[in-house]
């Protein structure tokens, strides 16, 4: 496995690799990998020739007073990991390769998908995303690019940028990993206490109770919401951000529970924000 931390040899070491014929699987992470991330790597090792996991902390997708310097960084145990699953190569870029004084291009999806849930509480940070995820594009020329449902709603934005632009690969969308209690894997899992985490497991909670109400019938979403909401603002430590209950192919509005429906949830546990959600199709 080849760690490449300079744009320029990555890029390169990725067009010898395209020159001969080979089909390319790209992972973009941000590190402190998890068994979320894992599943991603896993089903690009079995698509494809060439595995390449991008590990980079973006700084342009972190607000003002989030948590970009305390995001936490562990190259050696994640290059560990990734070599375990026959990953093919790791890079992780400086901010100032990815970043040079001076830069000022930006990707930018507008409309309806990027205004609400977290595009609305965390102003900015699609921007970032689909900025980083352009050039990650670019540098590796990747077939497929695998991204998690876990993120909802970047996972929808960058496959509606890949359509915009006419990116030429393929968005291969990977279900939510979960721990054996049911709360969602993420990196920031480990910024919880033990009370917040346990508080924490009524996200996935309130998301099966919506899911088990639907399929008993009720379509009315205002009612489904104030469901979720009842439950979840039963935990003392839990403060919503949102509710969401939208069409799960581009988070438009809808009149009732029809179709495929997106229930997302962004809540947060003492400083940290947790986010979940839940496919139905009705
Ligand atoms: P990060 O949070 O590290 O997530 C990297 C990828 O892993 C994303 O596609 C995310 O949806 C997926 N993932 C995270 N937790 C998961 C889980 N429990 N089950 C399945 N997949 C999971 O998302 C980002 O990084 C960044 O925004 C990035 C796309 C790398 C751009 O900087």
């Amino acid at each position: 496995m080849q760690i490449f931390n300079s744009v320029k040899e990555m890029q390169d070491w990725c067009k010898k690799h395209k020159k001969q014929g080979r089909s390319m699987g790209l992972v973009p992470t941000m590190g402190y990998l998890h068994e979320g991330h894992i599943s991603l790597v896993k089903a690009a090792r079995q698509d494809c020739d060439i595995v390449v996991v991008s590990i980079f902390v973006n700084p342009i997708q972190f607000g003002q007073g989030e948590d970009y310097g305390s995001y936490p960084r562990e190259l050696e145990r994640d290059s560990a990991l990734l070599l375990k699953e026959n990953t093919d190569a790791v890079f992780a870029p400086s901010v100032q390769d990815m970043y040079p004084a001076g830069y000022d291009t930006f990707a930018e999806v507008f409309g309806d998908i990027t205004g609400k849930m977290c595009g609305a509480s965390r102003p900015g940070h699609f921007k970032g995303v689909t900025t980083v995820v352009s050039k990650l594009f670019h540098i590796c020329q990747p077939d497929r690019a695998y991204f998690g449902q876990k993120d909802a709603q970047q996972l929808l934005i960058i496959k509606k940028m890949v359509r915009d632009l006419n990116f030429p690969l393929e968005i291969v969308r990977m279900p939510i990993v979960r721990e054996s209690d049911g709360l969602a894997m993420s990196s920031r899992n480990v910024y919880l206490n033990e009370e917040e985490r346990q508080q924490a497991l009524v996200l996935s909670q309130a998301l099966k109770m919506a899911e088990k109400n639907i399929r008993d019938g009720e379509r009315e979403i205002e009612k489904i919401r104030q469901q979720i909401k009842d439950m979840i603002e039963a935990r003392p430590l839990a403060r919503i951000d949102y509710i969401e209950i939208a069409s799960g192919q581009d988070l438009s509005a809808l009149e009732e529970i029809q179709g495929g429906v997106l229930i997302a949830l962004a809540v947060k546990f003492g400083k940290t924000r947790l986010i979940d959600n839940l496919l139905v199709e009705v």
